[in-house]
């Protein structure tokens, strides 16, 4: 075969880009002579990632379990490389702010939608024996999922509803103290912090506390705010945002609420025999109020918040 144009071309601008690094270019052909071709299943890590579900007990049904919180935690990530994309940005446009949003509501759009994998993929009896070997842990621990939360507002918003204007121009570190997750994973019997909460906020709470400071004027409400008063947010922006509010506070609680409900409902009282957390009052979403962007609801959104009309107002035209 014969040097064409092109590749002659193609061998000068590689000769350039070794010589400026000080490297010999002859060496580095010899090294794609000798490499390897990639293959799919190398690229992507496929025998690491499909060796990643060590069940603690036999039932074939904790293995469902596993791997449907592996894919949600990489939907997480998927959200955070969106997140941190939009916060670093230094010139951040209101069409790549959209844009991006709109990524973010596509995963947790996925997330909700998949649900029911949870709801009505296992089998109770399998469900209820293999959860005993798993405890304290519990989805409650994500970290990922938090983390998208304090992107995405101001960090009051995330404080407990009844400390929020008390606290309104506290420090972080103070606001983390009244953080909204404390009052979940509590002791039924004896309102005490359970293990669960203990050991999450010991490997988190140092990380939780320097991103919220990181992202004071570059989250999702302050960016929002930013654009507002330079005269350039767009109705897509607050479209997208509303999505966001809807997706994480309160379709896809509403959505795992519905497992919780499935394989745990019983009399609060029994609960607190077993040794059980306050989730019965605590996972509601109309019992938190948590919302990203207050000033986007009325009065009206706000007091029915966390029953299911939100999306369909979202596919209003007038929004
Ligand atoms: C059968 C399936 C599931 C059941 C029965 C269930 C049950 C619960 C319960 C009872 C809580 C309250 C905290 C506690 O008492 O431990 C909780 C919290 C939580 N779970 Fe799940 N869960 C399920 C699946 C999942 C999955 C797949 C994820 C994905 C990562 C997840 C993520 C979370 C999160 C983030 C919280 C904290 C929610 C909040 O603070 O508002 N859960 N879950």
């Amino acid at each position: 075969m014969s040097i064409t144009p092109e590749i002659q071309q193609k061998i000068e601008l590689l000769q350039e880009k070794y010589a400026a690094m000080g490297q010999d270019m002859a060496s580095y052909l010899d090294g794609l002579l000798y490499a390897d071709f990639l293959t799919y299943w190398d690229y992507i890590h496929l025998d690491t990632l499909l060796s990643l579900q060590s069940p603690k007990t036999p039932f074939p049904d904790e293995q469902i379990f596993i791997m449907y919180h592996q894919i949600t935690e990489l939907y997480f990530k998927l959200a955070l490389h969106e997140c941190s994309q939009i916060s670093k940005n230094q010139s951040l446009t209101s069409d790549f702010f959209a844009a991006r949003l709109k990524r973010i509501n596509s995963y947790f759009q996925a997330l909700t939608n998949s649900f029911e994998i949870m709801v009505d993929g296992m089998e109770k009896e399998q469900f209820l024996k293999f959860r005993m070997s798993l405890l304290p842990a519990s989805g409650f621990q994500s970290g990922q999922y938090r983390m998208i939360e304090i992107y995405s507002t101001d960090f009051i918003n995330l404080v407990a509803k009844d400390k929020r204007e008390e606290l309104q121009s506290a420090s972080v570190e103070e606001q983390f103290e009244y953080i909204y997750w404390k009052f979940g994973a509590t002791e039924l019997a004896s309102g005490k912090q359970t293990l669960t909460l203990k050991q999450f906020e010991k490997k988190y709470a140092s990380e939780f506390i320097e991103l919220a400071k990181n992202a004071q004027f570059s989250n999702f409400r302050a960016l929002f705010n930013k654009f507002k008063a330079e005269g350039s947010a767009t109705d897509e922006i607050e479209k997208e945002l509303k999505l966001l509010d809807t997706l994480v506070n309160v379709n896809w609680p509403l959505a795992h609420y519905k497992s919780a409900v499935r394989y745990l409902n019983r009399q609060p009282e029994e609960i607190k025999a077993t040794g059980g957390t306050n989730w019965q009052k605590y996972l509601p979403p109309r019992f938190q109020k948590r919302i990203f962007y207050p000033e986007l609801w009325n009065d009206e959104e706000h007091e029915n918040w966390g029953k299911n009309w939100v999306l369909s107002v979202l596919n209003t035209p007038s929004i």
